[in-house]
């Protein structure tokens, strides 16, 4: 039976490191406040004019590719997970493509935000087991710091996020290894709950609010307007106890679906890597799941929550300190805008 290993990984996080304290010398907040509520110190920003969502992922997708002994000539597939792109068109995918000098494949762009990366492993997933793609290179990779809005007024939601990029190889394996399900859930009904939804092409069809009030043309003029500019309505909004509650109830939901379809249990899991969102989410996850301390990796305190990235980037890390080892059973999962939730159960 063909399965699908992870057999390369890698991360790359911005030298800039942004402390609690930097980001209170901005707006009205402070380190015990975001410590309290998120359990994050600090975060990483892209170096302005150097590193863009696109150039992260290309430097993680090298440490990959090269621990994988693959080279740009051998990968088939790309596919990227991103919330934050380069362009609004075309994806990341093709850029990096273009960076790392792959040849003419399929570049995938996935919109899934913080599920962004277990989509997509479950879209390799399919393409590897049916024998269609034998290397896929799979990155993710925020950049968020570029379009937070950094006064007291955004506060809820820029403390809470970081850039950086993960990347995977994934290859076929015939023995006992790699992923053994995937499953992924969706529910539009609160979409807006967890958004950004300017600059965009919906005209207001859905929250009336956001209709231009007087359109000045025929055509067009509803993709960015002065009102939206004005009135900075282009940043991400996040009702944060929503978002928390529901995230609370999904995450132990979906691991324990993954450990059902496996014929395991919680206590079955070596390493447990939570999308990070906020260290209160993971604590109370491992309470209802009842792991140990040492089942569950988050890094969330250092980088913050890098949305697509989380997972790739806490997976990399947690392997490079030896947190994951050769047989061991690792659970993924994810919960994030959409909403979007989901996981991944593999063998490494
Ligand atoms: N500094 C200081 N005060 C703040 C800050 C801040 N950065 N942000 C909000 N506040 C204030 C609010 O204005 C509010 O003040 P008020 O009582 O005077 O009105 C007060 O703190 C409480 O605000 P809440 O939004 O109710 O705070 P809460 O305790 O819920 O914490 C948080 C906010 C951290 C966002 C929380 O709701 C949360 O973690 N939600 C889950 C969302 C999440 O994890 N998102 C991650 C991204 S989503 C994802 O990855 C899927």
């Amino acid at each position: 039976m063909t399965r699908t290993r992870i057999a390369g990984i890698g991360m790359y996080v911005p030298q800039n490191v942004v402390s609690n304290n930097d980001l209170a010398r901005v707006m009205d907040t402070s380190d015990e406040w975001i410590q309290e509520r998120t359990g994050i110190k600090e975060r990483r920003y892209a170096t302005r004019f150097e590193d863009t969502t696109t150039t992260m992922a290309v430097e993680a997708a090298k440490i990959a590719m090269h621990r994988s002994g693959v080279t740009a000539a051998d990968i088939d597939f790309i596919i990227f997970a991103t919330l934050s792109p380069d362009y609004y068109f075309p994806g990341c995918g093709v850029l990096a493509q273009r960076e790392l000098g792959i040849k003419e494949i399929g570049a995938l762009d996935i919109r899934n935000q913080c599920s962004g990366f277990l989509y997509a492993l479950s879209v390799a997933d399919q393409f590897i087991k049916t024998g269609m793609y034998r290397n896929i290179l799979l990155m993710a990779s925020e950049t968020h710091s570029y379009g937070l809005d950094f006064t007291t007024r955004g506060r809820n939601v820029s403390v809470i996020f970081g850039d950086g990029a993960g990347a995977v190889v994934l290859q076929p394996t015939q023995d006992d290894h790699g992923i053994l399900s995937t499953h992924l859930h969706s529910d539009g009904s609160e979409a807006e709950t967890l958004s950004m939804m300017n600059p965009g092409f919906h005209a207001g069809k859905f929250c009336p609010s956001k209709r231009p009030a007087n359109p000045s043309k025929p055509f067009g003029g509803l993709f960015i307007t002065k009102e939206m500019i004005e009135q900075e309505d282009i940043y991400p909004y996040m009702d944060g106890p929503a978002v928390f509650k529901k995230a609370i109830v999904k995450f132990p939901e979906v691991i324990m679906e993954a450990l059902t379809a496996s014929g395991c249990q919680p206590s079955d899991i070596n390493l447990l890597i939570p999308h990070q969102a906020n260290l209160r989410i993971s604590q109370m996850v491992q309470q209802k799941l009842k792991l140990r301390d040492d089942q569950v990796y988050n890094n969330i305190q250092k980088y913050g929550n890098t949305t697509a990235a989380s997972i790739p980037i806490a997976l990399c890390e947690a392997w490079e300190n030896g947190k994951v080892k050769n047989g061991d059973l690792i659970c993924l999962a994810a919960f994030g805008s959409g909403f979007t939730w989901g996981s991944v159960l593999l063998r490494w």
